[in-house]
């Protein structure tokens, strides 16, 4: 190569991100490259597929570091440490189905539980430091008191998959007392939703969603008939329940600034932060915005309640509001129109 013609990726600090093939992943790394760091991707395609990592490069507008593979393989680990000079992981790699966790647990277990503890190995032996962990707000349960501080308890976790996310957050507060040299955060993600504005990117759910916002946009797609509503009989302004629904562009921002923030912070650092907009929004008010802002006739039923659905929960984002100095920008809106402009690029 001609060595006067330089790389976008020239000088960039390298991260290392686990399952950045997926919803989340994929989102920021367009997020870590804006703000300057180069992106070295580990994933195994097991929830996502090589189209993303196209479109994902059509986005940045550069060839990325993808290594196709499990981050339980220390020794494809290794290939990457003796091929980039790392300077810090994101680790958003798992298994997210809760249903699936209840009928597999030990698949969860292991994936999720698994693959961080060989990677605080991998990084303490090669003195990577800087870890942003994805949590969730399913640590708290169904809280008693909202919103929700990190401070709150956290609660019994109501399925396998959200313990993994309570054990996951217990394993690294111990990793961190044994004085290690590293610097950690738990993100604890509400509820993401949209996709990147130019729809090359979004979330993709295999077989029949779980989660509300690709059933309706599956549903206004004629993929799915009809979208039950699980309740309308709780307390709450309309009787449906009460989410902190986050753009998925805001979310990936939230991990440049923890980036950053891990950046200033002394040996032997963590902390955990909720990400969300500090508001709730109901079932049917998602509904309701979905219509309004694509102009689309969602076909919707009211129907039973589903069996261990938390009732209502939102964040106090004033932790990472002050501390991360980050604060979203896109609207309920602005996430209701992404995923609908998304889901039209699958049909
Ligand atoms: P996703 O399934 O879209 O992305 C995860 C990616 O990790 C996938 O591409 C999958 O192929 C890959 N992967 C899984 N196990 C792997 C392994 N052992 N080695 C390499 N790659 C592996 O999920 P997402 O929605 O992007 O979630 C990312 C993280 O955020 C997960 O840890 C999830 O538990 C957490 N989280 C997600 C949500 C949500 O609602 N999406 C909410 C809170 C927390
Ligand atoms: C949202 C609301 C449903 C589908 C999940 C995970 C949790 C965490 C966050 C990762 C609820 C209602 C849904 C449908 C509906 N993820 N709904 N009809 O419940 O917040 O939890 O995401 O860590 O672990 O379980 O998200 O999208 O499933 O549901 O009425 O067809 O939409 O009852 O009130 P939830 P969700």
């Amino acid at each position: 190569m001609n060595s006067f013609v330089r790389t976008i990726f020239d000088d960039m600090k390298k991260i290392l991100i686990t399952g950045g093939a997926g919803y989340i992943g994929s989102h920021t790394a367009v997020e870590l490259v804006k703000s300057g760091y180069e992106p070295v991707i580990i994933d195994d395609l097991s929830n996502s597929n090589e189209n993303v990592l196209k479109n994902l490069e059509e986005v940045i507008g550069h060839k990325l570091a993808f290594y196709k593979g499990d981050c339980n393989d220390r020794g494809i680990l290794e290939q990457i440490a003796s091929e980039h000079t790392l300077q810090g992981v994101i680790h958003f790699a798992a298994f997210k189905a809760v249903g699936e966790s209840t009928q597999l647990p030990l698949k969860y277990y292991q994936n999720n539980i698994g693959s961080l503890v060989i990677l605080l190995q991998f990084m303490k032996d090669h003195a990577i430091k800087d870890l942003v962990f994805s949590s969730s707000c399913t640590v708290y349960g169904q809280p008693d008191v909202l919103p929700v501080t990190e401070a709150t308890p956290r609660k019994d976790a109501e399925s396998p998959y959200g313990n993994t996310k309570k054990v996951c957050e217990d394993i690294l507060v111990d990793f961190i007392k044994s004085k290690p040299g590293n610097r950690v955060i738990s993100l604890r993600y509400f509820n993401p939703v949209g996709a990147h504005p130019s729809s090359k990117i979004g979330e993709l759910p295999i077989g029949t969603p779980a989660n509300l916002v690709p059933f309706v946009t599956q549903t206004a797609a004629g993929i799915r008939e009809k979208l039950t509503v699980f309740g309308d009989d709780y307390d709450t302004t309309d009787g449906s329940c009460v989410r902190d629904f986050i753009h998925v562009m805001d979310l990936a921002d939230a991990h440049v600034k923890a980036l950053a923030y891990l950046g200033e912070q002394e040996a032997n650092f963590y902390d955990v932060f909720n990400v969300g907009t500090g508001k709730g929004n109901t079932v049917l008010e998602v509904i309701k915005t979905f219509e309004a802002v694509n102009n689309v006739k969602l076909n919707y039923e009211i129907g039973p309640r589903r069996a261990g659905d938390v009732i209502k929960i939102w964040a106090d984002t004033t932790k990472i509001n002050e501390v991360l100095d980050w604060h979203p920008s896109y609207s309920l809106e602005d996430s209701m129109r992404d995923s609908w402009n998304w889901q039209k690029t699958l049909n």
